[in-house]
């Protein structure tokens, strides 16, 4: 176990890299079971979710690696897959194992993945993903917390998702690019890790339009081949270091990143009294004194990110006024709030809603990580916080965020792990 230990009340300045998206590799690593050949995927960040997948991909027989000298660089060599199963103990450390369901099911007719269960943030149903594979003429069975998915050859047919799931709208793309005929997903989710995929899929030969828009259009094709393709930057990370910036009243300019895709976060940051400068691959975040209280309400691209929600969060904790922050995406995406309790923050919550009093100062206090985004939130906190912050149980941060110490240290940031 670790913890991160950090001395707040420092204005960071200075310049980070941003990674590359986690969750766009995640639903790209996976759709390299769909090819034949060699893979080579540049710009992969190096954090826990990844290994988690070439460790789920590892175990279906896909021969993974990374040259030593470069840990951003995964090389996949896909040959005929030995096991077509996800099993229950890779898919309960990540629930986005379940994106190889509709690979496996396109490429070789049969696919059996645990059901991922219910997380922190809420239930994750798949639903979605099932209806839409069952529409495309596969068989589903759920059998003793398995899905098992059989198919001859997928058909393409025009699927409407109630909802723009992000993972479900990745899995469907997956198996009609192999699929016989048209797929037409309506309602798709627009996020920018979809439009990467869809890049990803047709430098392999697939036929997919439209990705980024509401409206998927994907033409399978008989077989896919390896490809060489460079990851999207990480918005989220981005977002994060942005809100840094802000939280502590300091400069920071996040490099290699997509400024473009974080377009409802910096406006939010600009009502909230920031300055910003944007490049192409870069932005630069001003904090002018207190913060002015902004309300979110979370929604899907290109609303404000779900994924931004705990880090705005905190950032609202110091403003000069009252916040309402709503969470559409997820029912019970709050658990950074109790933590954020006990550093002295002002938050009630009722049902989907927070509303946050500013208060002058946060004091540090032992807190612990419940999922990816709430740790993010914790360790903004702790940067502008009186005193200590001890944040426990922080591999929850790593399964998303690349060393995310050693990027803030030389912003001007005090902290440090420990083993304990
Ligand atoms: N949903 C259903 N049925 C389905 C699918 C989704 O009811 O069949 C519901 C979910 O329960 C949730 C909502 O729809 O309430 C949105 O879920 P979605 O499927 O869009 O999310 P996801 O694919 O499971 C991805 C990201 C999440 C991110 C969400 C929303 C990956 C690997 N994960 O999850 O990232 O919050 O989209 O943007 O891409 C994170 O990185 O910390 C993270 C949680």
């Amino acid at each position: 176990m670790e913890n991160l230990i950090i001395k707040g009340g420092k204005r960071l300045s200075g310049t980070v890299l941003t990674s590359g998206a986690k969750n766009a590799a995640l639903p790209i690593l996976a759709a390299t079971i769909l090819t034949e050949g060699k893979t080579r995927l540049l710009n992969v960040p190096d954090v826990v979710d990844i290994d988690s997948m070439c460790k789920l991909l590892s175990n279906l027989g896909v021969a993974v690696s990374s040259p030593d000298s470069d840990r951003h660089t995964i090389e996949l060599n896909i040959g005929h897959l030995s096991r077509l199963e996800a099993p229950y103990d890779l898919v309960r450390k990540m629930r986005a194992s379940v994106i190889v369901l509709g690979p496996m099911l396109a490429k070789y007719g049969h696919a059996r993945v645990s059901m991922p269960g219910g997380c922190a943030i809420g239930e994750r149903p798949i639903n979605m993903h099932l209806a839409a594979l069952a529409k495309m003429g596969a068989s589903i069975e759920i059998d003793h917390g398995y899905v098992e998915a059989t198919a001859k050859r997928l058909v393409g047919t025009s699927i409407n998702l109630d909802y723009p799931t992000v993972g479900g709208t990745e899995n469907i793309i997956c198996a009609a690019a192999l699929a016989r005929g048209t797929t037409v997903i309506d309602n798709a989710a627009r996020e920018p890790e979809i439009v990467d995929l869809a890049d990803f899929l047709n430098k392999a030969g697939a036929k997919v339009s439209g990705a980024g828009t509401h409206q998927v259009i994907v033409d399978g094709v008989d077989t896919l081949s390896g490809v060489e393709h460079s990851i999207i930057p990480d918005r989220i990370e981005a977002g994060t270091y942005a809100l840094a910036a802000a939280i502590t009243g300091g400069e920071v300019t996040v490099s290699g990143c997509n400024p473009n895709h974080l377009g409802a976060p910096l406006e939010k940051l600009l009502e909230a009294g920031c300055e910003i400068a944007t490049s192409r691959d870069s932005l630069t975040v001003k904090a002018t004194g207190r913060a002015r209280p902004v309300s979110i309400t979370t929604q899907p691209y290109p609303g404000y990110p779900t994924d931004l929600q705990a880090q705005w969060l905190a950032f609202m904790t110091l403003a000069d006024g009252s916040s309402i922050i709503k969470e559409t995406v997820f029912e019970r995406r709050f658990t950074h709030v109790q933590e954020l309790r006990r550093m002295g923050a002002k938050i009630t919550v009722d049902g989907d809603t927070a509303v946050v009093t500013g208060v002058e100062r946060l004091q540090g206090a032992p807190v612990m990580c419940t999922d990816i985004r709430a740790s993010a939130s914790l360790i903004l906190a702790g940067l502008a916080a009186e005193n200590s912050t001890v944040i426990s149980r922080v591999y929850h941060l790593d399964r998303g965020y690349e060393r995310i110490e050693e990027k803030l240290r030389p912003l001007g940031a005090e902290i440090s792990r420990e083993q304990v």
